[in-house]
């Protein structure tokens, strides 16, 4: 990873953890195990890619990183969110998550859906907040913006396309359409949320939302390629587990170099959609190139 790009990542990720300290509730009353479970799930781990993306989107309009920060900790709680449901008996039935035991493994399969549940409501409501923007318009834009993303024709609807074709011969054109409804939605968000808090044009907007749709495709496939060519020690999952449960990737339909080929084509041309911002977009295209790269 270029030094730029990792300096960049370390700075983000203490920023959000920052931030996630002090918007999740505290561990204290009757619910207190809520609060560990909420707190477990989302500190300590995770590349914070999709706060990355909202931090430096935002930064190309010179928005406040405080306020950037809480949307991208907001981001985190939902991904936190999705991880949890996603890893439960019902779902993917994953034990480890982030190098460590899932949430319903250290907690319980009721506390886990509880987490989940309250992470998502918290991360709308910081959205809410005036901390995170003056301009009300520009909060409800992004709370409009992540329920789109989240919901029922974004990742929540991938999610259910994704459970739904265990087992089945989906076409390249059906996994792409999965994967970008269950990733892609949310790293999309995550770029034009920087767009939204720096009130940028259409256009700009367009743009970052372009390069976020393309980035959140590599993206998925490289986790594919990693569950399938990775080991558990390098991303902190159990390796193998797609192929065993029958998962549609594009993996199991193209092969591992096709998708690789996919991937890294999906990458460049998300760089290529930033063109127009010049050399202020030099992070989030070190980035892309980071996604199909990396072994985490
Ligand atoms: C994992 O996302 C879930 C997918 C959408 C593939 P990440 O690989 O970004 O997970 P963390 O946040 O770094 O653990
Ligand atoms: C999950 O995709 C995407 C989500 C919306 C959580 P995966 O099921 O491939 O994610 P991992 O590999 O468990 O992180
Ligand atoms: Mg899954
Ligand atoms: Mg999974
Ligand atoms: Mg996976």
């Amino acid at each position: 990873m270029q030094a730029s790009l990792s300096a960049a990542l370390s700075r983000v990720a203490g920023e959000v953890a920052a931030a996630l300290e002090d918007l999740l509730p505290p561990v204290e009353g009757a619910e207190g195990r809520l609060a560990e479970a909420m707190r477990y799930s989302t500190l300590g781990g995770g590349k914070r890619l999709r706060a990355f993306l909202a931090m430096e989107s935002a930064a190309l309009f010179s928005v406040d990183r405080r306020c950037a920060a809480r949307v991208g900790a907001a981001i985190e709680m939902l991904h936190a969110y999705s991880l949890v449901h996603d890893d439960l008996p019902a779902m993917d039935d994953d034990d480890l998550r982030r190098g460590r035991p899932s949430c319903h493994c250290a907690f319980d399969e009721a506390t886990a859906i509880l987490a989940g549940d309250a992470l998502q409501t918290r991360a709308f409501e910081i959205l809410a907040e005036p901390d995170t923007h003056s301009n009300p318009d520009a909060r409800c834009e992004l709370v409009v913006a992540l329920a789109h993303a989240a919901g029922a024709r974004g990742m929540v609807g991938g999610q259910m396309i994704d459970m739904l074709s265990e087992g089945q011969a989906l076409t390249a054109e059906q996994i792409t359409r999965l994967q970008a409804l269950k990733t892609g939605r949310l790293i999309q968000f995550s770029t034009e949320a920087g767009a939204i808090l720096g009130r940028a044009g259409m256009a700009q907007r367009h743009l970052l939302a372009a390069y976020g749709r393309d980035l959140g495709a590599a993206f998925q496939i490289a986790d594919d390629l990693l569950d399938a060519v990775g080991t558990t020690e390098e991303t902190g999952k159990t390796a193998g587990k797609d192929a065993a449960a029958g998962k549609a990737t594009l993996v199991a339909a193209l092969g591992v170099e096709r998708a690789r080929a996919q991937a890294e084509a999906l990458a460049d041309q998300a760089s290529a959609q930033l063109e127009s911002f010049g050399a202020k977009a030099d992070l989030l295209r070190a980035l892309a190139n980071y996604v199909v790269a990396r072994r985490s």
